[in-house]
């Protein structure tokens, strides 16, 4: 085991170095507490054996210290005194330490208690790689839904995607979303829409001043139905919660409880509001720079403000990242002639059929249209910014 001693008395620190060294411990030594304090924020120990009395930061000081940092690992703590009072005891106890000793110490003892330490320690270190394994599973369970999502549709599935995406990014930016939470808010945006599955296509396809009545009251089902099937599984509950909830809307005129932004929860104001900003972007088809005319008018209505705020920020940022490059990508059926590809275009099988560099004429963006009927091409190609309206 990795033990740090802190003992400022020099004989004591020397016997227990040399003995717990013949017991195959990696030992770290030092004189005063916080020189120990500032080498448990640098490296990990498995244990610390400290002395109670020590001048400047004595040993219950020191073990406070260490149980209220955020480690991401357990530390086993001994404390040793001569102070063997009930009172002192449970003074010691209270500051987090995990054992006691007094002095003058008895090796065997010791080594026994380290002993006792050591199965606490591996107790902790193997709950910790369940705990891995389970969060691994977890968000395993999640991909693949939204991958099923994909399978289903295509479209669906990029549109969880990157719902999922973006309620991570929100959820980092948002001041009262802690990391804990971060997690969350991305499955819960990668699911979304799990409830669309099994509907008919225009449900989810279509924008919804299109529906008819039946469409409508399908579409206003499918928060319900994705949790549904989501707190089936018992580590998703929660997740199913905001699934649930993602289309209430700020104002009080969501569906399906018809809550308002003081209760419903931040997450599903998140994934609302990121599914919003995503139909708009690759379902309704808006430009960028005309994004943040249509956020504007959610804000403080469909959505809170620094939901909208965080959005046109992150708009922003798209915008700027676009600028950076020469090129961006345009559906075949929105190429104009006059238009130049910047990239080659080929074949899903390989085969060669358009140079970059070569201006469009309606002949080569009917070629290209027909390609993609046969799906023999993705339905982008990439032309020069200056070619085209952006
Ligand atoms: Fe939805």
């Amino acid at each position: 085991m990795n033990i740090l001693i802190v003992d400022d008395d020099k004989v004591t620190l020397s016997l227990l170095s040399k003995y717990l060294k013949r017991q195959d411990h990696a030992i770290t030594a030092v004189s005063d507490g916080s020189q120990a304090w500032s080498l448990v924020q640098q490296r990990p120990f498995d244990m610390v054996i400290s002395d109670w009395l020590m001048p400047e930061l004595d040993g219950i000081e020191l073990c406070q210290r260490i149980r209220n940092a955020s480690l991401d690992y357990y530390i086993y703590l001994i404390l040793i005194s001569s102070q063997d009072t009930r009172a002192d005891i449970v003074s010691g106890l209270k500051a987090g330490v995990d054992d006691y000793l007094t002095k003058p110490i008895n090796l065997e003892e010791l080594n026994a208690r380290i002993e006792i330490g050591q199965r606490i320690i591996s107790l902790e270190k193997r709950l910790k790689k369940n705990y891995q394994e389970i969060a691994r599973n977890y968000y395993q369970t999640i991909h693949m839904f939204t991958q099923l999502l994909e399978v289903f549709d295509k479209k669906l599935g990029g549109h969880c995607r990157r719902v999922g995406r973006l309620c991570l990014q929100l959820a980092r930016m948002h001041p009262e979303i802690d990391q804990g939470q971060y997690a969350k808010a991305e499955a819960a945006g990668l699911v979304h829409d799990i409830g669309m599955v099994g509907l008919p296509v225009a449900v989810y396809s279509k924008l919804s001043t299109e529906f008819t009545s039946e469409e409508k009251e399908l579409f206003r089902s499918h928060p319900e139905r994705g949790s549904l099937v989501l707190e089936q599984v018992d580590m998703l509950k929660p997740v199913a919660r905001i699934v649930k909830l993602h289309h209430e809307q700020y104002n009080g005129r969501g569906f399906p409880n018809g809550i308002d932004g003081s209760q419903i929860p931040l997450l599903a104001q998140l994934v609302g509001a990121a599914s919003f900003y995503d139909d708009l972007r690759f379902l309704r088809k808006v430009a960028l720079d005309e994004m943040a005319q249509h956020l504007q008018r959610t804000r403080g209505y469909q959505f809170a403000p620094e939901i909208v705020d965080m959005l046109l920020e992150i708009n922003i940022n798209i915008i700027e990242k676009e600028k950076a490059t020469n090129d961006r990508s345009v559906e075949i059926d929105r190429l104009q002639e006059g238009m130049v590809l910047s990239r080659n275009i080929y074949l899903k099988t390989g085969a060669f059929i358009m140079s970059a560099d070569s201006p469009l004429g309606n002949d080569a963006i009917d070629k290209l249209k027909q390609y993609v009927k046969l799906k023999a091409i993705t339905d982008r190609v990439y032309v020069y910014k200056d070619s085209s309206r952006s």
